[in-house]
């Protein structure tokens, strides 16, 4: 998966400048904003899916929304601004366990990352009131057991279908979500230069 999703992933990660020395608070929140724009649609038909299929990968518990939603909260949005804000336009086609599997892989991995990043927000924003950075926490202690789990998942699965077919689908869905979130970060990116 790593090895065959690694151009989409460095793409991905291009689109993402948060670890830039120049990271002002309102850079920060307007990434925060644009994962808003994209993990909302995604995420609620993506643990409908997992939630029937595989209940126990806990997919609502995998939710980040909640933490995106916690962090804009911290930097001065309220429930009515949230409702406002534009979602991605084009989402990754979720037709199926497989697709649904390959955009989780995605939405999962970011997860590791993220700590990355969370260490670097930490001492980037140190005394300044930028909330407690939930998104890029996520499940805290927990962000390795949480990821072997979701792997032990994806091989049980793949190993019971034990189709090439299925693992092509879960491959390409993980390539559309990568491109689907570079492609709406650059997007966001571009709209936030043009604006006065
Ligand atoms: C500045 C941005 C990013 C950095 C620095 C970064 C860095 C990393 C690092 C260091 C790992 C390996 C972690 C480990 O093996 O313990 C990783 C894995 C991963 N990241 Fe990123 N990442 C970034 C953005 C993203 C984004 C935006 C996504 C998804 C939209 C993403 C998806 C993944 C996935 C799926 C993996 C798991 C790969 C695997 O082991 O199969 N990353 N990332």
């Amino acid at each position: 998966m790593k090895a065959e999703t690694r151009p989409h992933h460095e793409r991905a990660e291009r689109t993402v400048r948060l670890l830039d020395p120049g990271l002002t608070l309102e850079h920060y929140r307007h990434h925060l904003e644009a994962l808003y724009g994209f993990y909302a649609p995604l995420e609620a038909q993506l643990s409908e899916q997992l939630a029937d299929f595989l209940p126990e990968l806990r997919a609502a518990e995998r939710r980040k929304l909640p933490l995106l939603a916690r962090d804009l909260r911290a930097l001065g949005h309220d429930a009515s601004s949230l409702a406002r804000l534009p979602h991605a336009s084009w989402m990754p086609p979720l037709t199926g366990i497989p697709a649904a599997l390959g955009c989780c892989y995605v939405l999962e991995g970011a997860t590791l990352g993220g700590q990355l990043i969370l260490r670097h927000l930490q001492r980037h924003f140190a005394g300044v009131p930028a909330g407690d950075f939930a998104f890029f926490r996520a499940y805290g202690e927990d962000v390795g057991t949480m990821w072997r789990a979701f792997g032990e998942a994806l091989t049980r699965v793949s190993s019971a279908a034990a189709s090439e077919e299925f693992d092509a689908r879960v491959v390409q869905a993980a390539k559309d979500t990568f491109d689907a979130f570079g492609g709406w970060l650059q997007q966001e990116a571009r709209e936030a230069t043009l604006q006065p």
